[in-house]
C-alpha cells in the first residue's frame, strides 16, 4: 500500500515538466482551478508554519493583460521597443495560456519573525523562499496531474510594484515567479540528467 502511494507521488513528480506550448483549451472550469490551488499552497509548510505565500490567480483578460500590456510594458520601460520586440513571440505564448499564479511571499511577516526570533534573523528571509518554491512546486505537480501545462517565468522584479497597484495587494507583497498554465498543446522540451551518484551521495 505505501509502495502504490509513493508511486503515485513519484509519478506526479517525473510527469511535471516545463510546457511552453500552451493553448485557452478548457481542461477545468474556473473554481476548480482555483481550489486546486488553494490545496497546494495550503499543504506547502513553512518555516514556524508562518505561511508567508499569498497567490494571486489571473485568469480570462486579467491573464491576457498581464501578458499583452503589463509585461511588455514594463519592459519597455526599462529596457526600450527592441527588447519588447526581442520578447514578443515568447509574451504572446504566455498570452495563449489559461492563466497565470502569481507567487508573493508577505514579506511584513518575515520581518516580524526576524524581530521575534533574532537569533534567527538571517534564516528567515531564505526560508521564506524556501515555502514559496515549495508552493509552487506543488502547485505545478498538482495542475500538470490534472492535465494543464505549466511553466514558471520571473518578470517579478519588472512588474511586481505594478501587479501592487493594479491589484490593490499589500506593499509587503514580494513577487517570487508567475507560473503561466493551460492546455498542454506541444510536448516538453528535451531534458538531460546528471548521473545520480553524483548528486545524491551515501556513507554507510
Ligand atoms: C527556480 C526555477 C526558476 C526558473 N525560471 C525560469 C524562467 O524564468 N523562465 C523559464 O522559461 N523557465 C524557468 N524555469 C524552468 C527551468 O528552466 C526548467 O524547470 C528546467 O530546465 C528543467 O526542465 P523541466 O521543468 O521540464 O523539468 C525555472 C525553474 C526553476 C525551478
Amino acid at each position: 500500500m505505501p509502495q502504490q502511494l509513493s508511486s503515485g507521488f513519484l509519478n506526479a513528480i517525473q510527469n511535471r515538466r516545463t510546457i511552453y506550448g500552451l493553448t485557452k483549451k478548457t481542461i477545468l472550469p474556473d473554481p476548480q482551478i482555483v481550489q486546486l490551488v488553494q490545496q497546494a499552497v495550503r499543504e506547502a509548510p513553512s518555516a514556524f508554519n508562518v505561511q508567508s505565500s499569498r497567490v494571486v490567480i489571473l485568469l480570462g483578460k486579467q491573464h491576457d493583460d498581464y501578458w499583452n500590456q503589463i509585461v511588455p510594458a514594463s519592459l519597455r520601460a526599462v529596457a526600450g521597443e527592441s527588447a519588447v520586440e526581442a520578447s514578443k513571440g515568447k509574451l504572446a505564448g504566455f498570452a495563449n495560456g489559461v492563466g497565470t499564479i502569481l507567487f508573493f511571499e508577505d514579506e511584513a511577516l518575515i520581518k516580524g519573525q526576524q524581530q521575534s526570533f533574532p537569533q534567527y534573523a538571517a534564516g528567515f528571509p531564505l526560508w521564506s523562499n524556501h515555502h514559496s518554491g515549495i508552493a509552487q512546486i506543488y502547485t505545478w505537480v498538482l495542475l500538470e496531474s490534472e492535465g494543464y501545462g505549466c511553466n514558471l517565468q520571473h518578470y517579478g522584479g519588472l512588474t511586481g510594484e505594478t501587479l501592487k497597484k493594479v491589484y490593490n495587494l499589500p506593499e509587503s507583497y514580494k513577487l517570487q515567479s508567475e507560473m503561466v498554465f493551460g492546455y498542454p498543446e506541444a510536448p516538453a522540451g528535451e531534458k538531460s540528467y546528471m548521473n545520480d551518484n553524483e548528486r545524491v551521495i551515501v556513507f554507510n
